[in-house]
This record gives structure tokens, C-alpha cells and sequence, in this order.
């Protein structure tokens, strides 16, 4: 397997409302897009755009802000260790899902469950982070469509 591309940087919060009120008028966000439930997974989620390059343009990797959603949310336990929230995941994209779940498992890296549609609706994984150097690993397959940020 080859690393791919850093998608997103994965962040719980208590409240996606007050975070993105913090990238707006102390990160000095300009793209913000509209939160959405992930009722599968248990989850809130809104992306913040970062630029890619200097010049700007959207594109770059993006921060996921995850609030729980629903009382079985796995956030939940996140957030009773880090009341203010903080950074929860890393997010690297790969071209076949299924070829990284068997390549991640020939590893001995241990995948938390089978590959499941995430965020930006292409399948995804998550690499438990005791077999990734301390660090929640998503992994997810890189959208068929362009640079991958629709909606
Ligand atoms: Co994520």
C-alpha cells in the first residue's frame, strides 16, 4: 500500500456550534460547510476547508468537527476524558478500501469493524490506536469524483 493523501483531521466537540464559531472568528475559516447527521455511526459532523497552497482554494485537507449524536454515540466515552474536546482521528486516503483493510490486517494492525460508507460517502475503516502509534486512524477510499469534496 502507498500513504495517500491527509483528508481530514478528526475533532470532537460538545458542541459542533461553538467550534464553529471558533474556526470562523479565531482560525479565520472562510469555508465552512453545513453539519450533517451520520445516524450509522453516531455521529455530528461539520467540515471546515483548509486551503491548498499558498494561493488558496479549497482543497486541502479538511477538519472534521464530531459532536455525538444519540446516547450510544463512541464519542461519548471521548469526550467524558476530554470535556473541551479535542483531536480524535487522522484520516488518510487509500484507492481500494478493501485492498488497505486486507494490507492494514497482513499488518497485524487491528480494523475496528468492516469497511462502512463515512463521511463523504465513500467506504471507510478505522485502525485501532494502539497499532498506530498511539493514533485513531481513518481510512478511507479516495471519491471517484475529482479532488473528493462534494458536499
Ligand atoms: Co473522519
Amino acid at each position: 500500500m502507498k500513504l495517500g493523501r491527509l483528508n481530514h483531521v478528526g475533532i470532537a466537540t460538545p458542541s459542533i456550534a461553538d467550534s464553529v464559531r471558533f474556526y470562523r472568528e479565531v482560525m479565520g475559516a472562510e469555508v465552512i460547510r453545513e453539519p450533517f447527521d451520520l445516524p450509522a455511526q453516531g455521529v455530528k459532523v461539520c467540515f471546515v476547508d483548509t486551503p491548498i497552497g499558498r494561493a488558496g482554494g479549497t482543497g486541502g485537507p479538511q477538519i472534521e468537527l464530531i459532536e455525538p449524536l444519540g446516547e450510544g454515540s463512541p464519542i461519548h466515552g471521548f469526550l467524558a476524558k476530554n470535556p473541551a474536546g479535542g483531536q480524535h482521528h487522522l484520516c488518510y486516503e487509500v484507492p481500494d478500501i478493501h485492498a488497505a483493510k486486507a494490507w492494514f490486517e497482513a499488518k497485524g494492525a487491528r480494523v475496528l469493524g468492516e469497511p462502512r460508507i463515512g463521511a463523504h460517502g465513500t467506504p471507510i475503516f478505522f485502525v485501532h490506536p494502539r497499532d498506530m502509534g498511539g493514533v485513531l486512524t481513518e481510512i478511507m477510499e479516495t471519491p471517484k469524483m475529482a479532488a473528493g469534496h462534494g458536499s
